[in-house]
């Protein structure tokens, strides 16, 4: 499977493997540039990355889905990462994904079927102190309010965000 890999990865992950003292080192920078590559991560290409580096399939599975950062199906354009934990969860994170729950008519783990918007309550972000976030992309929004929300979605809707990289 590991076909799966286009020669530009495989020059690529020569590239980032000899970074490392050892290559199995490489695995989430690679993770990142398949996601990066094709938009989520497939069984097919944690098969292919496992061989790869020579370690087992049930490592890159078990890093792949511990972060949440990886995606294992195609995604929106925009994937909508909500904080779920404790900081935001006092701020306001609950009302924050009902109204987007109700806004885009999905729930967690969904894609519009425009395929502009997946939605995620993620673990916290490390920005507890301008709680509540919400990361789109790679991009953070902090200190959301529910206006604030409405803004950013209108925004990404005309996408009037380019400017920060979405
Ligand atoms: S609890 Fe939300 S960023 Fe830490």
């Amino acid at each position: 499977m590991e076909s799966t890999l286009t020669e530009e990865f495989k020059a690529k992950a020569a590239h980032i493997c000899a970074r490392y003292p050892r290559r199995d080192a490489a695995l989430i920078p690679l993770l990142a540039e398949i996601q990066k590559e094709h938009g989520f991560i497939a069984e097919e290409a944690m098969d292919a990355l496992a061989r790869l580096l020579e370690i087992p399939y049930s490592r890159v599975k078990a890093v792949t889905t511990f972060y949440t950062m990886f995606k294992r199906a195609p995604a929106g354009r925009y994937h909508l990462q909500v904080c779920r934990n404790i900081s935001c969860h006092m701020a306001g994170a609950p009302g924050l994904l009902e109204s987007l729950r109700a806004k885009l008519g999905i729930k967690e783990g969904e894609t519009t079927r425009d395929g502009l918007f997946t939605l995620s309550a993620v673990e916290c972000l490390g920005a507890c102190g301008s709680a509540p976030v919400m990361m789109v992309n790679e991009i953070y929004f902090e200190n959301l309010t529910a206006g604030k929300l409405d803004a950013v979605l209108e925004d990404l809707r005309h996408n009037r965000l380019k400017d920060l990289g979405l």
